[in-house]
């Protein structure tokens, strides 16, 4: 099994250049489908998520050239196949996303019911309301996800809560449905703007996305198109947390600032110098930092996928910080981990952390209990001077291309290791 050990100690210095968004690739991809002709995606991230999905994609019978590592061509002309079910799929939430895509070209798709990184209950309810608002029957049957419609038509809809996913799903569907859908209480991270910029650009006609009233006229057909996506703001996140936490001086390239602003606001606000340019961030921090409250919010609040980043800082600055967790139910399991590496936080009534500040953590053998904590786990591991190693980094590489070779470009020395054998030579090496 793939272990990252980890010497820390050093800061991080130099230049780090962030790639596409996972999250709105994947809505991407599903949607890039709903032509009959090709549709060129750039900027993709080769992480594991993505690479199931496209396997998911040609597994339906639709053209999937993969041109380069960055690159792949869709074409969903060819699609004869409408259960998207292997024993891979079933691991990752945006799966569904292709339910969205296929019941707005075809009037049927079945998707196996999605995992997904272990953040707590993830009910799909609002993604069921909404297929059965545009007059589908949506029901969950065997383990999958069923949904079928004569005719889409658009509708009125009020999501109950905020949801990126049922927002993408939904507006999928309606691009391909007869009248106008209003999506209200819409979701207005920068991936569903992607999404729907990437249908508009197959011939969609949707408007307002970024904002949580969305406007989608329905179109017989979309067509084909070249697309690229955004770079992925989780990303730089931690790369700017990975920075601030060994009181390094790193320039985080081809990011979209304006997305990372809650981040910048919150770094500035403990004492970090953060510099904005014009598709680039650098984080200097000489000092160690202060204590802020963090509460987790929809964009454009602090994103749930930054908050076991943001607390591991947190656990290094100086007084007591409380981060609430209000997005997701069950997403401090990390804390018990960051805890044996010498922090101080008390987790009360499961969604709100306590956290003291420490000087210093020590290394230990710990475990990804899921993607950004994950990484959370690799930037606490490079603070210290010790020994860390990092287990389950399979739900790291879900989502974070090549993580160990960019944290080594910034001078940490970190290592993807398999054997006892090349523990001692890792550590050999250090001296
Ligand atoms: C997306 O998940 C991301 N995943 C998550 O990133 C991210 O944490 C999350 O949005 C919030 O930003 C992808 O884009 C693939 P939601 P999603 O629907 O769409 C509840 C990562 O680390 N809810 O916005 O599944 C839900 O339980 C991952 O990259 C319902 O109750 O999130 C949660 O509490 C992890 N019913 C809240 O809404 C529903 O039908 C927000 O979930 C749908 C959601």
């Amino acid at each position: 099994m793939e272990q990252y050990i980890i010497k820390g100690g050093n800061p991080l210095v130099g230049e780090v250049t962030i790639g596409g968004a996972k999250n709105a690739a994947l809505g991407i991809l599903a949607a890039s489908v709903m032509a009959d002709e090709a549709v060129t995606i750039d900027n993709l991230p080769d992480v594991r998520d993505i690479n199931v999905l496209l396997e998911a994609i040609g597994q339906t019978g639709a053209m999937v050239e993969r041109k380069a590592r960055h690159c792949a061509k869709i074409n969903g002309k060819t699609i004869t196949n409408l259960v998207v079910d292997n024993s891979y799929i079933k691991k990752m939430r945006a799966s569904y996303y292709m339910l969205g895509a296929m019941l707005g070209k075809y009037g049927h798709a079945q998707v196996a019911l999605p995992g997904g990184c272990n953040i707590g209950s993830r009910p799909i309810d609002q993604h069921l309301k909404g297929f059965r608002a545009l007059g589908a029957i949506a029901e969950v049957k065997g383990g999958m996800i069923v949904v079928e419609a004569k005719e889409l038509t658009g509708a009125h809809i009020f999501f109950d809560m905020v949801s990126v996913g049922a927002t993408i799903n939904i507006m999928m569907a309606a691009a391909l449905a007869k009248g106008r859908t209003i999506l209200e209480n819409a979701a207005k991270e920068p991936h569903v703007v992607d999404v729907a910029n990437l249908l508009n650009a197959m011939g969609a006609s949707i408007k307002g996305a970024g904002t949580d009233v969305i406007r989608i006229d329905g179109v017989e057909k979309l067509h084909g198109t070249e697309y690229t996506v955004i770079p992925d703001q989780i990303e730089a996140g931690t790369f700017m947390m990975a920075a601030a936490a060994t009181k390094g001086d790193v320039t985080v390239k081809n990011v979209i600032p304006k997305h990372l602003e809650s981040l910048t606001s919150k770094l500035r606000e403990i004492g970090c110098e953060v510099v904005e340019f014009d598709d680039a961030v650098r984080v200097i921090s000489k000092k160690r930092l202060t204590h802020t409250n963090v509460k987790t919010l929809p964009y454009p609040g602090f994103p749930t996928d930054m908050q076991p980043q943001m607390t591991t800082l947190l656990a290094l600055s100086e007084g007591t910080s409380i981060v609430t967790e209000s997005v997701f139910e069950n997403r401090f399991k990390y804390i018990d981990e960051l805890n044996r590496m010498g922090a101080d936080i008390k987790v009360e009534g499961g969604n709100v952390a306590i956290v003291n500040g420490v000087e210093n953590l020590t290394g230990a053998c710990v475990s990804a209990p899921d993607l950004r904590a994950g990484a959370a786990l690799v930037i606490a591991g490079l603070t210290t001077e010790d020994y860390t190693i990092v287990d389950e980094i399979k739900y790291i590489e879900r989502g974070y291309e090549d993580f160990a070779g960019k944290i080594q470009g910034l001078g940490g020395n970190i290592q993807v290791v398999e054997t006892e054998k090349e523990i001692q030579k890792f550590k050999l090496r250090m001296g």
